[in-house]
């Protein structure tokens, strides 16, 4: 079977490329290196002794996009990643996160009908239901208006892709509903690589343990939780990986009921930023300079994913725990000077 993975060098995409190797699926990479680096390749290639096939290509080109999808023949499903997906940065500059983020997926289902390629996942968010109402949040919650572009790219490419596999009976899609991924391959050698500062809270609080920033900021300590910082549902990015590849076997062997259908993809629990930042120290043994400052704009008080349909219909489930992304996590911060 061969799978193509746009956004396959990203941090979430060369996880999957990694799990999807060694389960014996050929990979062919597209990817603009944008928020990525080429290194990334050798580091897949050290992991599974598999070099993938890549091509350094922008999807919103349209052209290009055709010239790659007559030169690859027999693709038989893909998952697609490649996207903006910081959130303060699309607050800024919305228009470039709807360009891109939706004339990508446009160009890669066009192209998908034009070359009969079955099998579609997609990388969405559990930013699609704002800060429920009920927690844990199901699939059954409802979407609400998106407090981002770039949450709101996240809904109207559900859409789109609701839409289009609609309209067309033969193609199928499972999108997948991530909480927070952490963590990192367990040899260290591919993990998150934010450029510039991170948006995002481990790699915040690794630079900072390793010495890169002088203190994590935990941003608000008056929410209505048990120690009052705010609770997300952190998933290892490595297990999340895994749901991309039962996803796809689940198309493959028409077990789908719908033709398009998603997943919440988390743990089932919530954890707060303090009881991260005390398990990352007890698993590390480092201790972090922080402070806690005002809430940040946006944010949400809680949210963690009642995991149940995708236990059930996906038949998966998380095998690593919040101390195991954690300690990876470290160990890949540790390992990041050595490899660029
Ligand atoms: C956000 C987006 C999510 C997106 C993800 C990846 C929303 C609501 N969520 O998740 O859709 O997929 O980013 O980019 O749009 N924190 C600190 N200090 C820091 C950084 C974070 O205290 O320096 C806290 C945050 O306030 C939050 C938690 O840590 O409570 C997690 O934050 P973060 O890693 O940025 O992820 P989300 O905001 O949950």
């Amino acid at each position: 079977m061969k799978i193509l993975v746009t956004g396959g060098i990203g941090y979430i995409g060369s996880h999957t490329v990694v799990e999807l190797q060694n389960k014996g699926f050929e990979v062919i990479i597209i990817d603009n290196l944008s928020n990525s680096k080429i290194e990334i390749l050798d580091s897949i290639e050290k992991i599974t002794k598999i070099k993938p096939a890549f091509e350094k290509l922008d999807l919103c080109k349209k052209e290009k996009l055709d010239e790659f999808f007559k030169k690859h023949k027999n693709i038989d499903g893909i998952i697609h990643f490649a996207a903006y997906k910081a959130v303060g940065e699309s607050v800024e500059n919305p228009l470039k996160y709807y360009q891109n983020n939706l004339v990508s997926l446009m160009n890669i289902l066009e192209n998908m009908k034009k070359y009969k390629i079955k099998n579609f996942v997609f990388s969405s968010s559990c930013t699609v239901y704002g800060q429920p109402e009920k927690l844990p949040v199901t699939e059954k919650s409802e979407i609400q208006k998106a407090n981002s572009p770039y949450g709101n790219t996240k809904q109207i490419s559900e859409e789109i892709i609701s839409d289009f596999v609609h309209s067309n009976e033969e193609l199928k899609s499972i999108a997948l509903r991530y909480f927070n991924p952490i963590g990192a391959h367990k040899s260290a050698l591919i993990g998150e690589l934010p450029i510039g500062v991170p948006n995002n809270l481990i790699p915040f609080l690794t630079q900072t343990a390793i010495g890169i920033r002088k203190e994590l900021k935990v941003f608000g300590n008056d929410y209505d939780t048990t120690d009052g910082s705010a609770i997300r549902d952190y998933i290892h990015v490595v297990d999340l990986a895994k749901a991309h590849i039962v996803a796809l076997k689940r198309m493959f062997e028409n077990k789908n009921e719908k033709n398009f259908e998603y997943f919440n993809i988390g743990t089932g629990k919530g954890n707060s930023v303090l009881e991260v930042l005390e398990a990352f120290e007890e698993v590390t043994k480092v201790k972090v300079n922080y402070k806690i400052v005002e809430r940040r704009e946006g944010d949400i008080e809680k949210i963690f994913a009642d995991t149940s349909f995708a236990n059930k219909v996906l038949k998966w489930k998380t095998k690593l725990s919040l101390k195991d992304a954690l300690l990876h996590s470290w160990n890949w911060e540790k390992n990041i000077l050595n490899l660029f």
